[in-house]
């Protein structure tokens, strides 16, 4: 599993690091100043009260923001809004858009920042507390980056900034402008049409590891670090190296079925057709029962559920139960043996004898 610092899995706080004087002295703003300022839209409470109220500072956004009320008692929807202060500037959609501007006259709460997004680079004037996520999809109009959460905890955000798993709401974009490179699922596609899809992309598509669709990006870009890390992943470490990803619509088999078949086609250029991978054929009979110690002892008996889960992501094993000392595992000999369980023990972290 590549190291996660800084990983999807790692970004459940904000970056906090010693900060400039003029960010120091910078205007206290309340998060929901930040979310009005940034456009989400979601201040709704002011909003149903027939307007913006927003607590603020000198230098902070004083404007009230037009809104649209679907209907009474309805749900409510703020127009999209620019960021404080930035108003006046268009949408920077790349160098060749940015706008110029002395930075002297930028508040102490913005920053220029030129981010390299997908081999681009785009100069765009963001406020120090605005996510990557927002820059991109509500300063640039681009769509690689989706939002789950937007709390760090989802991983639907995921981006991959210089060769790891970020989460994209949780990673100030102002920290972005020093040459860092930030890739999103679209920086995978090769080409036009079905055959420039990444292999990842294709093995996703192929495989069906995907429902909804809002993981999906996120799952994708974190897969991508994972294999460039580490092109031979066991089914172990993939569930490990997606494990700041959740799907709300459970699909986490297909998606490694899908890591698994993308691994095989990224290690065999040219790509080999990729044979669809379902699930398998229903078993007769009963499955087979075999006992194994534990070479360290588990903490405590309640630890045989990890092992559990760990086993069970084997093809053919069935489940694990025992204590802290015995393992008996119940599998399916047509599809694997007990070398093969010996193994998946020791890949898991919990050799036996
Ligand atoms: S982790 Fe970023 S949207 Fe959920
Ligand atoms: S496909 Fe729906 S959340 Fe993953």
């Amino acid at each position: 599993m590549p190291d996660n610092d800084g990983s999807a899995n790692e970004q459940s706080t904000q970056p906090v690091g010693a900060e400039p004087a003029e960010e120091s002295a910078r205007p206290v703003v309340t998060r929901r100043d930040f979310i009005a300022g940034a456009g989400l839209g979601v201040a709704a409470t002011a909003i149903v009260a027939g307007g913006v109220a927003v607590a603020t500072r000198q230098n902070v956004q004083t404007t009230p923001q037009p809104v649209v009320q679907t209907n009474a008692g309805g749900a409510v929807v703020q127009a999209p809004a620019p960021a404080p202060n930035v108003a006046a500037q268009p949408q920077t959609q790349g160098q060749s858009q940015a706008q110029p501007q002395a930075q002297g006259a930028l508040p102490l709460h913005m920053r220029r920042v030129t981010l390299n997004i997908d081999g681009i680079n785009r100069d765009v004037v963001v406020d120090v507390r605005e996510s990557l996520w927002a820059t991109t999809t509500q300063k640039l109009g681009l769509n690689g980056i989706n939002l789950g959460c937007d709390r760090a905890q989802c991983g639907a955000c995921t981006v991959v900034i210089d060769g790891r798993a970020v989460n994209g709401c949780s990673v100030y974009s102002a920290r972005l402008g020093r040459g860092q490179k930030i890739q999103t699922v679209a920086s995978l596609q090769t080409g036009p049409g079905v055959e420039g899809l990444h292999p990842i992309q294709r093995a996703f598509w192929m495989q069906g590891g995907f429902q909804c669709g809002i993981c999906t990006r996120g799952f994708m870009m974190s897969s991508y670090a994972l294999l460039t890390a580490n092109p031979s992943p066991t089914r172990q470490q993939i569930a490990e190296g997606l494990s700041g990803n959740i799907c709300r619509c459970g699909e986490y088999v297909k998606v490694y079925d899908a890591v698994e078949a993308a691994a095989a086609e990224m290690k065999n250029p040219p790509a080999q057709p990729q044979v669809l991978i379902g699930p398998p054929p229903p078993h007769t009979g009963n499955p087979a029962t075999a006992s194994y110690q534990f070479v360290n002892p588990l903490g405590s008996d309640e630890f045989i559920g990890e092992v559990n889960n760990a086993l069970v992501l084997i093809d053919g094993v069935n489940g694990v139960s025992g204590n802290a000392t015995t393992a008996t595992v119940s599998y399916w000999p047509d599809q694997v043996n007990e070398d093969q369980i010996r193994k998946a023990f020791s890949d898991a972290g919990y050799p036996v004898k």
